[in-house]
């Protein structure tokens, strides 16, 4: 991102023009951590309803995974809890903003590169339908942009996270309202796994959602 380049994302919903997010970036990058941060995702509702229910779920005993962990705010309240937790982000900026908060965090794009199986999988993926002029530049543009339907990125979630679950494993997603969570419930059958609603929360014009998901062979 250039100084002094302003970007505005608007989000469109029903032909209205509905401002979800707004980044406003006019500015002087001071310093290098300084641009770091405009590039990683600011923990917002979404951040906040999903740590609340992993808050809710893990257990001293899990192996915990948080993919798409930005600044590493979630994990760091989430390690303490667990057994050991690794992070994930597919920006780079991200991973140097984790390390520095001490967590133990690899770049990967979702599960490639990643062999080991988890107790608990948690994802706040980028979720909102993104048509080609909403998309912003740079790496933030990771933590919004779901392509056209929203499913761009928790599709592919779904399709290899059954592999990487330990036996009796579970995962919480985050989605919205705007991301067709009957698609997405949908999808996560085709994949072999069980999805439950265990958290909503209304916004002026959207329904975040979690998703607890689970392998149909552990609930046979
Ligand atoms: C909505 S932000 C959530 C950040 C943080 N976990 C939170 O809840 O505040 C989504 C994060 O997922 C990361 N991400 C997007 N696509 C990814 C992928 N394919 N693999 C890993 N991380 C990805 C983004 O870079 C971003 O940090």
């Amino acid at each position: 991102m250039t100084a002094n380049e302003s970007e505005r994302s608007k989000r469109h919903v029903n032909g209205d023009t509905q401002t979800k997010i707004i980044i406003e970036t006019n500015y002087m990058p001071e310093s290098k951590n300084k641009f770091q941060k405009i590039q990683v995702y600011e923990p917002a509702e979404d951040s906040e309803l999903l740590l609340k229910m992993a808050l809710v779920e893990v257990r001293s005993t899990d192996k915990v995974l948080e993919m798409g962990c930005a600044r590493g705010v979630t994990s760091s309240k989430l390690r303490p809890l667990a057994q050991s937790l690794i992070a994930t982000d597919i920006n780079p900026h991200a991973i140097k903003m984790a390390k520095a908060e001490g967590i133990n965090v690899i770049q990967a794009d979702l599960f490639k590169g990643i062999r080991s199986c988890f107790d608990l999988v948690i994802f706040n993926p980028p979720y909102l339908p993104t048509g080609k002029d909403d998309r912003l530049k740079g790496w933030l543009n990771f933590a919004f942009d779901g392509g056209a339907t929203g499913r761009d990125t928790i599709n592919p979630f779904l399709e290899t996270l059954k592999e990487h679950l330990s036996p009796g494993g579970r995962a919480l997603l985050l989605i919205s309202s705007l991301s067709g969570p009957e698609n997405v419930k949908e999808k996560a059958k085709k994949e072999g796994l069980r999805a439950k609603t265990v958290a909503k929360e209304k916004y002026f014009f959207e329904e975040l959602i979690v998703l607890k998901l689970i392998p149909e062979r552990a609930i046979d």
